[in-house]
């Protein structure tokens, strides 16, 4: 990596900071994603007029990213639009008319098919039985209830106890496991399947949250994640619709694309660097000397800053705070990014010649039976694919052709992104004959997956209130910096939004979006004045 260093003249004039407040202060947007792109809208449509977005890939999108096979569009990252009155994607979504009249029966329900109610969800077993369906829906039902226990500890306050481990994994399996071995109704048998069910649930929870394991994910704080009311809803003609539709509205030239930015430096350390070095070679213009912040891109150009605005994920932010910033971030915003979760969920969609399941079936959900009594659900490296809990059948197959839709999500998601297609495709392919009992199902034609875990730019998928975090460190992760006794006299140089710097909506597009808002807001009210005066 080569390494950048700026020598400038040294400058002492006094008026530098003056000229600063007379013209249009700078903005650095950093990220195209959906905050970076609502940020950037906002601004613009405020007056603000020195605004540049910086995204390290060639696209923007971010974690929205829809690929177009064929007349299929497939979404690798954001699939659903949750809920409907109050989420900003749904309005977007719906005033540009990308939601085509739904009959209940093709709406998606649920960001994954345990919670679908269009079709039937085949629960299959190892030994390639399915498992009858009232079974399934006595377990569905009990699994729902501990489900609603889990909202009571943040919603009603209600103390955690020790041997739950604070955890909504351990005290789900705890809380399940009780009632299913105390049920006097059922054989040993469907006792068993029952016990062997709270695995596979887990896994797609698991894959909904983007944990490791439920075991991860805090009780405490689960019920804070906030849903909002009203129908899923995906976008046909795809989920990069909606990104597409906010770029139109900031001019082409905002967007730096393939601009990785290597370090922000803030706190006028730069400034304060080139007041003391000696020589008299810097191309900057005199204005721009004492600017608040330098964002260091990968190819070594310094951009000057008074606001930056970062939304880079949180997986990014574990990875890289200590590189990304100079000074580095204060202790207090360590703690929140260590502090808060974010792993890897990963799609797998599978393409077949044929159909080889019935067409009242909207998914098949993969039941070990020899993990009923497991207490943990990490696996040898080579049994990785026990971590996949399920394929959804996308529909209709007009659209999508005979396609499968599958799950995996934290360390076995890792590995399998390290796979080849031919192995995962293989390895798919002879789990989905082991589970349907059908040894004759021939090997899909193409596969198509994401990898959002080993990807340098993301490094996860999507946030989660980790045990040990809160909604306090979501607060201070949001936190702009330098900080300040109040929010009136804050400088706000640095500033964070993205998915994870939501209290409510993290791990949502809407979260995403609404955060990028929430700081251009921050910078509207700061620029008032200003913004009055020219308007
Ligand atoms: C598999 C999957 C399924 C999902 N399903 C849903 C769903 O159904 N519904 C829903 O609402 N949400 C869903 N989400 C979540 C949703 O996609 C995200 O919450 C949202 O897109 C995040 O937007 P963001 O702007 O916060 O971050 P991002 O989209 O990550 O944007 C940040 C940008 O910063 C860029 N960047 C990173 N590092 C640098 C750097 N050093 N310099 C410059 N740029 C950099 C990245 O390339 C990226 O473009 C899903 C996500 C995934 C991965
Ligand atoms: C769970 O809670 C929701 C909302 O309070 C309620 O509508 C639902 O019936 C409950 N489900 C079960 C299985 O208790
Ligand atoms: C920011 O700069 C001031 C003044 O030079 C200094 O006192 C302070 O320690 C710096 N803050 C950080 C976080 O480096
Ligand atoms: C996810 O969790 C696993 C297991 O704890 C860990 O090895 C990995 O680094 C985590 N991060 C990502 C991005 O998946």
């Amino acid at each position: 990596m080569q390494s950048c260093e700026i020598s400038a003249d040294s400058t002492d004039d006094p008026l530098s900071s003056g000229l600063r407040r007379k013209r249009q202060p700078r903005i650095v947007v950093i990220g195209a994603g959906l905050a970076g792109l609502s940020a950037a809208k906002a601004l613009l449509e405020s007056g603000f007029t020195d605004v540049t977005i910086l995204e390290a890939t060639d696209r923007i999108g971010g974690r929205v990213q829809s690929v177009k096979l064929g007349h299929a569009t497939f979404e690798l990252g954001a699939t659903w639009i949750h809920g409907s009155h109050g989420n900003p994607v749904y309005h977007l979504a719906e005033d540009n008319g990308l939601l085509e009249e739904t009959t209940d029966g093709e709406r998606s329900v649920g960001r994954i098919s345990l919670y679908s109610k269009n079709g039937v969800a085949y629960h299959l077993t190892n030994s390639g039985q399915r498992i009858p369906k009232d079974v399934v829906e006595e377990f569905s039902d009990l699994y729902n209830e501990v489900y609603n226990l889990t909202q009571e500890f943040f919603q009603r306050g209600k103390p955690v106890n020790a041997e739950s481990q604070n955890s909504v994994g351990v005290f789900t399996r705890d809380v399940v496991r009780k009632r299913v071995k105390a049920d006097p109704d059922d054989t040993e048998a469907v006792k068993r399947l029952k016990l062997a069910m709270i695995q596979q649930y887990l896994k797609v929870e698991s894959c909904e949250s983007s944990s490791h394991s439920m075991d991860e994910v805090s009780l405490s704080e689960f019920g804070e994640w906030t849903e909002i009311p009203g129908a899923h809803h995906i976008i046909p003609c795809g989920f990069i619709k909606i990104v597409e539709i906010l770029a139109r509205s900031i001019p082409e030239s905002v967007i730096q694309l393939r601009k990785p930015v290597k370090c922000i430096h803030w706190n006028q350390s730069v400034s304060k660097e080139i007041e003391t070095v000696a020589d008299h070679n810097s191309d900057l213009p005199e204005e721009d000397k004492g600017s608040d912040v330098f964002v260091e891109c990968e190819d070594c150009e310094f951009i000057p800053a008074d606001h930056v605005i970062v939304t880079v994920s949180l997986g990014v932010l574990k990875k890289r705070h200590e590189s990304l910033f100079h000074p580095r971030l204060p202790e207090e915003k360590v703690m929140a990014i260590e502090k808060l979760g974010i792993n890897t969920t990963d799609k797998i969609f599978l393409e077949f010649e044929e159909p080889f399941w019935s067409s009242e079936c909207n998914s098949i959900q993969f039941v070990w039976e020899d993990e009923a009594e497991s207490e943990s659900l990490t696996y040898p490296e080579e049994l990785w694919y026990k971590k996949i809990c399920s394929f959804d059948v996308l529909y209709p197959p007009e659209r999508y052709g005979h396609v499968l839709s599958g799950w995996i999500c934290g360390e076995e998601a890792l590995i399998m992104e390290k796979c080849d297609d031919e192995t995962v495709a293989e390895t798919c392919t002879e789990m989905l004959r082991k589970f349907t009992g059908n040894p004759n199902i021939p090997k899909p034609r193409r596969i198509l997956r994401s990898s959002w875990g080993s990807n340098p730019n993301f490094r996860g998928s999507y946030s989660y209130t980790q045990v040990g975090s809160s909604g306090a460190d979501v607060e201070k992760l949001a936190k702009p910096l330098p900080y300040a006794e109040s929010s009136k006299t804050a400088p706000m140089q640095v500033m964070f939004s993205g998915e994870a710097t939501h209290r409510k909506y993290y791990s949502t597009t809407h979260g995403a979006v609404l955060s990028g808002q929430r700081e251009a807001a921050h910078l509207i009210e700061m620029y008032q004045d200003l913004l009055q005066c020219q308007s």
